[in-house]
């Protein structure tokens, strides 16, 4: 049994992940904002629920102290909000701040309080931290301006990760593109279900060692060779 540790599991992905995780007995520990995400990872049979807003850097300074030491083989930053504007016009300051903040600020909250505890896992060789990050952040890869905020906020994430591995060297730290997918933020005519998204991340999670650390992989493991 693996502990698996999911920020921002209440839709989409990140509760796929969680109910996938809990019906193969793992013990699960996941993030909501709120009553009724709450609920859903119950639904999903998450061992443990707490309340965690990414935007908010007070939410998240809570967080180590909520996992109290526990050694964590799987942690996933799965919050993320998206944009769909393009460089025609200027994202406002608001819009600006809630997708930076939660895509990345988020994530820079989040990564000194989990890291030493994915560090610890894997009976102390270190688990895996994986950030879902996008295709879209892939700078080399930019075909147009369509998302524009968004693909600025993931491909800073890419950065937060890649740089941040080295202040953990135990933690097998790497960024992971799920694929386009049915969600909220995906919409319905994408081509892949959160079901199959989420078992092929969790098939490429555990397959990951050290020696992966600081990449950016395809849901099914295959690492990009640009950022
Ligand atoms: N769907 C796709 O095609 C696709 C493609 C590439 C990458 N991604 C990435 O995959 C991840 C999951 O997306 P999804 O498709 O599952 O989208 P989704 O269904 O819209 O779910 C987004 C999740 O992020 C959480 N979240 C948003 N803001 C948060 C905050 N401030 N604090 C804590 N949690 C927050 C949401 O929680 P609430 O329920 O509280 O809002 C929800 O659980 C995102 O990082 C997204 O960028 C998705």
């Amino acid at each position: 049994m693996s502990t698996i540790v999911l920020i921002g599991a209440s839709r989409g992905i990140g509760l796929e992940l969680a109910r996938q995780y809990a019906a193969a007995g793992d013990r699960v520990i996941a993030t909501a904002r709120d009553d009724a995400g709450a609920e859903r990872l119950q639904q999903a049979g998450v061992h443990q629920i707490l309340r965690v807003d990414v935007a908010k850097p007070a939410s998240v300074s809570g967080l180590a102290w909520q996992l109290d030491g526990e050694a964590v083989d799987v942690a996933v930053y799965v919050a993320g909000v998206g944009h769909r504007a393009d460089a025609t016009s200027p994202p406002t300051q608001n819009d600006f701040d809630h997708v930076m903040h939660t895509n990345v600020l988020g994530a820079m909250q989040v990564i000194p309080q989990v890291a030493p505890l994915v560090e610890a896992g894997r009976n102390g060789q270190g688990g895996v931290f994986g950030f879902v990050s996008s295709g879209l952040g892939n700078i080399t890869q930019a075909a147009d301006s369509d998302w524009w905020l968004y693909r600025v906020s993931k491909a800073a994430l890419n950065m937060a990760v890649a740089s941040a591995r080295h202040s953990y060297p135990r933690a097998a730290m790497v960024c992971l593109d799920p694929g386009w997918v049915r969600t909220d933020m995906g919409g319905p005519s994408a081509p892949l279900s959160a079901e199959d998204s989420a078992a092929a991340l969790r098939r490429n999670l555990t397959q990951i060692t050290l020696s992966s650390s600081g990449q950016f992989v395809h849901r099914d493991g295959v690492a990009y060779d640009t950022w």
